[in-house]
């Protein structure tokens, strides 16, 4: 007997370019999953409407995400990865999952203040109910682990909640969805500016983008904050300091590292060798990502079957489920169904 494997489901919105937090917070984490779960991965173009009504470079973006994720080693044949959009049972399942969520949990949610905030003219019900539409997308898969970010666990906690509601009042159907991360560590990617992480939209030049150019690579590295340097052995790292090691970790080898790591201890260190190092070892890891992205995209054709062939297995796991949410509903009253 084969035993069924665990379902895994996650989004991302196709609203800008994906930058290395992106690759080592989420991309990372779905390729490591691909072998030994059931995934389905999901471009969220629908979610972007909250935001991005403006859809007249909705194709190219969505194509952008999907070359991405491929070239950073998601394998379409062995998961499902696919558009919201192309999903119509989603909208089924938003609607009646809307009648399970209260207005006042919905405007709680941080995520809605931080918007009304940012774009306070336009204050939209899509916006009120993106925590529901994102459980939409989780439950239609009964899915179980969601790997996301640390931004997102407000979102799953209303998921889990809706999920619950559901099961309570109409019997279950819906295992609750549990953010998942591989050994709970959540890596951190910092900006270069020594402040936050790296950022879709905010100070572009403190985030490395994998569709950087070597010479843009370059620049953004050397421009890092860095100071003259400890001048007592063994002083801890003050934090924009701390950060340039934290991105070296990720793309350099030990032996560079440990290098750097006793020329600091020793007081020789110098920061502007060290930054040219990680500027290398940077080129090396992004510039093979953004030559794959580059010529996906060329390959309209190859993007057009990708999406199809996700779609196909998405919108079976979908039909599925709704079968089963609409007889636990009582919502299949007549004799011959339509
Ligand atoms: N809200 C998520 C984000 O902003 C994207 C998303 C949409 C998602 N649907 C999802 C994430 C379902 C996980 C599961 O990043």
């Amino acid at each position: 007997m084969t035993t069924k494997k665990e379902i895994v489901m996650s989004g991302i919105r196709p609203t800008g370019f994906l930058h290395l937090g992106n690759y080592f917070g989420a991309i990372q984490n779905y390729v490591r999953m691909q072998d030994d779960y059931d995934c389905y991965f999901m471009v969220a173009d629908l979610h972007s409407l909250t935001t991005h009504p403006d859809t007249k470079a909705l194709k190219a973006n969505v194509h952008r995400v999907l070359a991405e994720n491929i070239a950073c080693g998601l394998d379409p044949e062995k998961v499902a990865l696919y558009c919201q959009s192309h999903i119509h049972e989603t909208g089924e399942l938003y609607l009646y999952l809307n009648m399970l969520a209260y207005k006042g949990e919905l405007e709680k949610t941080a995520t809605f203040k931080e918007k009304v905030r940012m774009h306070p003219e336009n204050i939209n019900a899509g916006l009120l109910t993106y925590p529901v539409l994102q459980t939409a997308d989780i439950l239609l898969h009964r899915a179980k682990y969601v790997p996301v970010g640390k931004d997102q666990e407000q979102h799953l906690e209303m998921a889990r909640n809706f999920a619950n509601r559901f099961n309570h009042r109409y019997g279950f159907v819906f295992p609750e969805p549990q953010a998942f991360n591989f050994n709970n560590e959540l890596i951190k990617v910092p900006g270069l500016d020594g402040g936050g992480k790296m950022s879709k939209s905010e100070n572009q030049m403190a985030t490395l983008y994998l569709a950087d150019d070597d010479e843009t690579i370059t620049k953004k590295v050397m421009k890092a904050k860095t100071d003259s340097g400890p001048v007592e052995k063994n002083t801890p790292k003050p934090d924009y300091i701390g950060n340039i090691f934290l991105l070296m970790k990720l793309v350099s080898d030990e032996t560079v590292i440990n290098k750097y790591e006793a020329e600091y201890n020793a007081c020789t260190i110098r920061y502007g060798e060290m930054k040219k190092q990680l500027a290398v070892d940077m080129i090396k890891f992004i510039s093979p990502i953004r030559e794959k992205v580059n010529t996906i995209l060329a390959d309209e054709k190859y993007l057009e079957n990708i999406m199809q062939l996700g779609a196909g297995k998405a919108r079976k796991s979908a039909v599925a489920t709704m079968q089963v949410a609409r007889e636990a509903m009582r919502l299949n009253y007549t004799e011959t169904p339509f």
